[in-house]
């Protein structure tokens, strides 16, 4: 705590806050998804598997009571022992807590938003990682809800899927007529390098608008046409902040100065289309040789329901390898794939594929990613994890909460500089960071100045009622950069 910015966090006690109807309507309901679909996987199970069946009714009677506790404001108890170095980080973080708070308690609706939320998640964690039976022992109960999510996004796999196939088979047809430019044409091709660049990464950030209503309509038209579409164009205009030249030219500068390994690094957030599209990122990067590896970090448990855990990674290959068998399960789209669509899916899968097999697109969990805390404590309570992303020449930090835990998810001023809330982790830290975040909390810092009031007064911002309701939606987004390896 004593490593978190010096300022007030966001507080579940807190009207104004997203965090207020985050504890009081998101968690229960997402609690009851996951009693759902334990109480689904206890009937799939064989009528002789008398011990997983009774546990898995434990377990449900455990989320219940989770459930409970929750909504009746009770106090926040300590997390039970899995063996894990996590736990006692926890606990000993909830004691001192309590001590503060002056009651020797913290209760559910009284506390700082991320601590809150992340204690939640372990809570589910450990009635998986102490289960005895197989059937239960690392059980993920958001995974068919992150898989139906994916197999929903099916008409945006698609589109981009073909799209990939196209841009590398460009790249590789451009490689081979290199040599043939003119040095005028060079400049123009580094501004078209630049300009599908952007595009792509805009199209991993939008991927993070995971409510999937918003997703389908954004994505289907988005990356209908990659370039030159008026449905892309008017979602850019609600990116408030856009450093993505920034981070192309850090990128292109290591190609061109020869770096041996240009590695990039990205830190996930969801599974399903989220995933997808970063691999869609991490394939283009290095394809076009702006990278020449991209490391992925997973959660290491079950996560704010979608975050991406590496069976989250197999699932998905899986799906690829077979696409007309995983959409032949498809609730909502009965159609079957074209021999084309077919063939458009298989070549990404191959091509993933490969790069994983090559060692040029690696998956690196670390149990950090799922602690409580801000990323500010980096330094002193995972300095491996900051020793490894300075190897990196960028760090990309997908999503929301990881950009809460860049920021402490604490009350900045809006105007505050990105390089100052990201604390540590901003100038001389070594790292460069690349946040891609749509909006889906109250933290937001790097603001012209005017901004937040002028987004405010528009239809459904908020107005004068204190709260930043625009900043809730996913519609908006931030993409920030920091060079921390630089002097500025
Ligand atoms: O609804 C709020 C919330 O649960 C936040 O706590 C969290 O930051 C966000 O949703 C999850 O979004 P993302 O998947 O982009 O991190
Ligand atoms: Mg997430």
């Amino acid at each position: 705590m004593d490593l978190d910015p010096p300022i007030p966090k966001y507080q579940t006690s807190d009207p104004t806050s997203f965090a207020y109807k985050s504890a009081r309507e998101r968690w229960p309901a997402i609690i009851t998804g996951a009693i759902d679909d334990v109480t689904r996987s206890v009937s799939a199970l064989p009528g002789d598997a008398e011990d997983a069946v009774a546990e898995g009714k434990r377990i449900i009677s455990s989320l219940g009571s989770l459930k409970y506790e929750l909504q009746h404001d009770r106090a926040l108890v300590e997390i039970g022992d899995d063996g894990q170095a996590d736990v006692g980080l926890y606990n000993d973080e909830l004691a001192a807590r309590g001590r503060e708070s002056g009651g020797g308690v913290v209760k559910w609706h009284g506390v700082e938003w991320l601590y809150g939320e992340c204690y939640l998640y372990r809570r589910i964690g450990v009635l998986f990682s102490t289960a005895r039976t197989a059937a239960w022992k690392g059980y993920d109960p958001f995974a068919r809800q992150k898989m139906d999510t994916f197999r929903s996004s099916r008409n945006a796999v698609l589109e981009l899927a073909t799209r990939y196939r196209e841009i590398i088979a460009q790249i590789k047809g451009s490689e081979d007529h290199r040599h043939l430019l003119a040095a005028g044409d060079e400049s123009d091709e580094a501004e078209a390098e630049k300009t599908l660049f952007v595009e792509m990464a805009e199209i991993c950030l939008w991927g993070n608008a995971t409510d999937l209503s918003l997703l389908t309509t954004l994505t289907y038209e988005d990356i209908q046409k990659l370039q030159g579409s008026q449905a892309r164009r008017e979602s850019e205009k609600n990116v408030i902040v856009n450093d993505l030249g920034k981070a192309f030219d850090v990128l292109k500068r290591a190609e061109r100065e020869g770096h041996q390994n240009r590695r990039v690094d990205i830190v996930l957030d969801n599974a399903g289309f989220e995933l997808f599209v970063d691999l869609v990122l991490a394939g283009y990067l290095v394809a076009v040789g702006l990278a020449t590896e991209v490391v992925l970090h997973p959660k290491s448990m079950p996560w704010f329901v979608s975050d991406v855990v590496p069976g989250d990674f197999a699932a998905l290959l899986d799906a690829m390898r077979d696409p007309a068998t995983f959409y032949a399960s498809s609730e909502t789209e009965s159609k079957g794939l074209t021999e084309q669509q077919e063939s458009d899916i298989k070549f990404l899968f191959e091509d993933w594929k490969n790069l994983h097999e090559d060692g040029k697109l690696i998956l690196r969990p670390n149990r950090f990613w799922t602690h409580a805390g801000s990323f500010w404590r980096m330094p002193k309570i995972a300095p491996e994890v900051l020793e490894d992303l300075r190897e990196s020449e960028l760090v990309v930090f997908k999503g929301d909460l990881n950009y809460r835990k860049l920021t402490g998810d604490a009350t900045w001023q809006p105007t505050t500089p990105f390089t100052d809330a990201i604390g540590p982790l901003g100038p001389g830290s070594g790292l460069r960071v690349l946040a891609l975040r749509t909006c889906k909390a109250d933290v937001v810092v790097g603001l012209p100045n005017g901004k937040d009031e002028e987004i405010r007064a528009m239809e459904g911002g908020g107005g004068d009622s204190g709260a930043r309701k625009w900043a809730w939606s996913g519609k908006w987004a931030v993409v920030q950069f920091s060079d921390g390896k630089g002097t500025t």
